[in-house]
């Protein structure tokens, strides 16, 4: 890593007093896991496309401490309430509440050969649940590591990021593709992530220009990819590349859409979701060249260009999201604005200008408030660091 990412001191102290206080005694380590944002790409990760997040100033802290008696306790530092359970106990299905995503990642570890022991745990987060910003990838990502340090294991990122993407499969019955995990623990600080989810591969691309960040603002909807429409959406595409007869329907070129729509066998609803697969993987590889050239107006384009293909072909958007969008896109010091992650409630995304984020804030902000009588949550954030690890 280039440099060490800035320790999050407010909350890391936060969890450790709620672990001393709980537990009688100090954690080992920490891990530390930060949420992320995409900037364009989506919905193509679980077709083989190309992807292009970042992770954000907003993380999860997980403090742990070994137990000798298999027992495994999990704690925040936000709520009250242990929640205990026996470490060899991590059959899907067990647990509702967030334990779930700890049981996964240890199950899958389990599965890896890693004899991981019982332990002592408390989290504290400030990335906004619900917001569509990965806090479940986050937690995933701090508990593979924390259970990897209590067993003296190394594992390649990217493969930890395919575990634990197998336990947000398997314990909590959303079947996403890999952006999120990979993200939060390949990100690099002042870097965005082009990953390309079938081949598997990351480039770190440079976030250049001091003069523009990225704004995130939450809808404050909060989204619930389990309902079945991610998963119908996902199906969707798979039947439509079946019916294409290519692997996936990352094997579409922009030039091939024309012909591949006019083939008969492919229902509306497939048809919808073939364009904005095809269109969404030629905008960001436009995207990641503007932004390289550090042309961030043309990069805002396709930014724009992805929310309409979002809300118009693919249906993940919601009237909050729209409403943020069309707003933001309208401010000048805005190069471009879209819903981010996995929709239907959640956050969107600004390119905007550093020095009016606090204006495009406020009128955003105003819009928003005199539709639906509240004002969104929105922040600047840089590229920041990926997961990490602390021994304490
Ligand atoms: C969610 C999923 C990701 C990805 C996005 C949409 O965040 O977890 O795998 O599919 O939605 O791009």
């Amino acid at each position: 890593m280039a440099s060490t990412p800035p320790f999050p001191e407010e909350t890391s102290t936060r969890v450790l007093r709620q672990f001393e206080l709980l537990y009688a005694r100090p954690p080992a380590l920490l891990a530390i896991a930060p949420g992320r944002v995409n900037v364009i790409g989506e919905h193509v990760d679980y077709n083989g496309g190309w992807v292009l997040p970042a992770a954000i100033d907003r993380c999860l802290v997980l403090a742990v401490a070994p137990r000798t008696d298999g027992r495994v306790r999990l704690a925040t530092a936000d709520f009250e309430g242990v929640i205990e359970f026996d470490g060899k106990d991590l059959a899907p299905g067990r647990a509702k509440d967030w334990s779930r995503y700890v049981r996964g990642v240890m199950a899958g570890l389990t599965r890896a050969g890693h004899a991981v022991p019982g332990f002592d745990a408390c989290i504290a987060s400030t990335i906004p649940v619900g917001g569509g910003l990965s806090s479940s990838a986050a937690l995933e990502a701090a508990t593979g590591l924390a259970c990897l340090a209590l067993v003296g294991a190394d594992m390649d990122r990217f493969a930890l990021a395919k575990l634990c993407q197998q336990a947000e499969h398997d314990y909590a019955n959303v079947p996403c593709g890999i952006m999120d995990q990979a993200a939060v623990l390949c990100c690099e600080p002042g870097h965005l992530l082009l990953l390309d989810c079938e081949a598997e591969t990351f480039v770190h691309t440079p976030l250049a220009g001091d003069a523009w960040s990225l704004l995130i603002i939450n809808s404050g909807v909060s989204h619930e990819l389990a309902s079945g429409e991610y998963a119908q959406r996902r199906a969707a595409c798979e039947q439509a590349a079946r019916r294409l007869r290519v692997p996936s329907l990352r094997h579409i070129g922009a030039g091939d859409l024309a012909a591949a729509l006019a083939l008969p066998g492919l229902t509306e609803e497939m048809r919808r979701c073939v364009r904005h697969v095809v269109t969404e993987n030629d905008r960001t590889h436009h995207c990641v060249a503007a932004l390289k050239a550090g042309d961030f107006p043309a990069a805002g384009r396709h930014l724009n260009a992805s929310h309409a293909s979002l809300r118009d072909d693919y249906r993940v958007s919601c009237a909050e999201l729209d409403l943020i969008a069309e707003v933001a896109q309208r401010e000048s010091a805005v190069a471009g604005c879209r819903m981010t992650g996995g929709g239907f409630g959640g956050s969107c995304i600004a390119l905007v200008r550093r020095e009016s984020a606090a204006d495009v804030i406020q009128n955003v902000g105003d819009a928003f408030h005199a539709r639906y009588g509240r004002r969104p949550a929105a922040f600047v954030t840089p590229a920041a660091a990926g997961a990490r690890l602390f021994r304490l």
